[in-house]
């Protein structure tokens, strides 16, 4: 029945309707055959090639605005040093840049497109004699030894943590301590539920109780900024504080 309607359609429309399902069969096997983050890459890799903007997450002027205004106001310096965590082609990256001093601007990604691409954004824009350090992170075992040896004032991870499974997101809390500074601030972004649950290929969904357990786990706290952030698509913000000491297991 539905073929038969579909076969009615336009040639433009049925051809259109024709690649969305194709494309979405391809994606679905993608993460059924794949690794979870090597999946998500190739994912990310298929998406920049379409659109660099539209691959990151589209909302590109509002969403940088959004995200640059709110680290400013929550104490962002020129001078500080910051790390744009999944920095993808810049959205926020190319404001961060702009402000902050020369060289204390770093962006790390897991996919060499979407950095090749935020590459050419750097140049376009006449940025590259503010030294960006954009850094590719190869180490499937890690999120933060592609920039071991250095520690940041901020690091915020916008439309990331949305993204990434919970045993991702608990070796970020292990590993934050390497490279925030004391003192130093993660703000992140997440989709907020009742319960944890994976929506659709990559989008994941957490109680903001499950994310404050982790990172006291491993010695942060965390503090909900959800009504301080707008997000026109309703993520959440959250900021992890380190505390001290992790609890012990
Ligand atoms: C939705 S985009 C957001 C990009 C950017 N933060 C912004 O606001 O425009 C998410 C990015 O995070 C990257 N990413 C996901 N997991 C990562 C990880 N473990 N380490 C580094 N980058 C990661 C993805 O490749 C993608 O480019």
């Amino acid at each position: 029945m539905l073929a038969k309607i579909v076969s009615k359609l336009p040639a433009p429309i049925h051809r259109l309707l024709r690649r969305l399902f194709q494309e979405d069969r391809k994606v679905r096997q993608l993460y059924e055959t794949t690794d979870y983050l090597s999946a998500y890459r190739a994912h990310t890799d298929m998406r920049v090639d379409d659109d660099r903007d539209a691959a990151i997450g589209g909302m590109w002027d509002q969403i940088g605005e959004l995200q640059f205004n709110f680290m400013v106001a929550n104490g962002l310096k020129r001078d500080s040093s910051l790390l744009d965590f999944g920095c993808g082609t810049l959205r926020g990256g190319l404001w961060y840049i702009r402000y902050l001093d020369p060289g204390n601007y770093t962006g790390i990604d897991i996919s060499e497109k979407v950095l090749a691409a935020a590459r050419g954004r750097v140049a376009e824009n006449g940025l590259n004699d503010k030294h960006p350090n954009i850094i590719l992170n190869e180490d499937p075992d890690s999120v933060f030894r592609c920039v071991a040896g250095h520690q940041y004032d901020f690091i915020i991870a916008q439309s990331v943590l949305t993204h990434l499974p919970a045993d991702f997101v608990e070796n970020i809390f292990i590993e934050l301590r390497d490279v925030l500074k004391p003192g130093g601030c993660f703000f992140f972004t997440y989709w907020r539920g009742k319960k944890y649950d994976r929506v659709g290929v990559k989008d994941f969904y957490y109680p903001f109780d499950t994310l404050a357990d982790m990172a006291r786990k491993h010695g942060f706290s965390l503090e909900d900024y959800e009504s301080r952030y707008d997000h026109p698509r309703g993520q959440s913000m959250a900021l992890a504080k380190w505390e001290g000491a992790a609890v012990a297991d």
